[in-house]
């Protein structure tokens, strides 16, 4: 976790934190991994997304979120005005755990440092957590993810700015639960207020 911290505080550009984390081996997931997936979008965007880890078909292109939740995703940005030229994307783990599992602790703790700094380094004005453990990872909250949903929270980043921070239900649950697809509809509409407050 050291040598995380030191290789991602060493990175002054997204491309050299693709660089460091491209040549970082302390976490075991790069192992089995395909592809390093680091984000996608528009890294001067005002907002970032972020989900768990990729899936197969994000490991397989290196790219977040294309699989069939990347898709209800890019129709729920759509919903209110967005898309990937307008947002930024990224995973709180880049490499994709063995046959989709969650990830232990201990990678999420060692990934932390490199997931960290990209936050500081695209300085997003705000963030969407996708699921529980995006929303854990940004926000520290305990409680599940259908408690946290819809309410705004803030990321404090290492160097001390507070981001707010929108938890809403992961993509792949709105698949498994589409009734449930009402209520990060709500949540949308309040990021999009929030955001169009932010930029008008
Ligand atoms: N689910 C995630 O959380 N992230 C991805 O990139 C794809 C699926």
């Amino acid at each position: 976790i050291a040598m995380a911290r030191q290789m991602a505080s060493s990175a002054a550009t997204l491309e050299e934190l693709r660089e460091q984390l491209a040549a970082f081996d302390g976490c075991n997931l790069k192992f089995t991994a395909k592809n390093l997936v680091f984000a996608d979008g528009n890294p001067a965007a005002p907002i970032m997304f972020v989900g768990e880890a990729p899936g197969r078909e994000e490991d397989l292109e290196g790219v977040p979120f294309i699989g069939r939740s990347g898709q209800l995703l890019d129709r729920m940005f759509a919903a209110i005005g967005l898309d990937r030229t307008s947002v930024y994307i990224a995973n709180t783990i880049p490499w994709r755990p063995p046959g989709n599992r969650t990830p232990t602790p201990l990678e999420t703790e060692i990934c932390r440092p490199f997931f960290e700094r990209q936050i500081e380094l695209t300085n997003p004005r705000l963030l969407v957590a996708l699921g529980g453990p995006a929303a854990k990872a940004l926000t520290n909250a305990t409680e599940g993810i259908l408690r946290l949903r819809g309410n705004w929270k803030a990321h404090l980043t290492a160097s001390g700015v507070q981001i707010p921070v929108m938890p809403t239900l992961h993509p792949a649950y709105l698949l498994r639960n589409p009734a449930q697809k009402r209520f990060a509809w709500r949540d949308f509409v309040s990021v999009k207020m929030r955001l169009r407050a932010l930029t008008d």
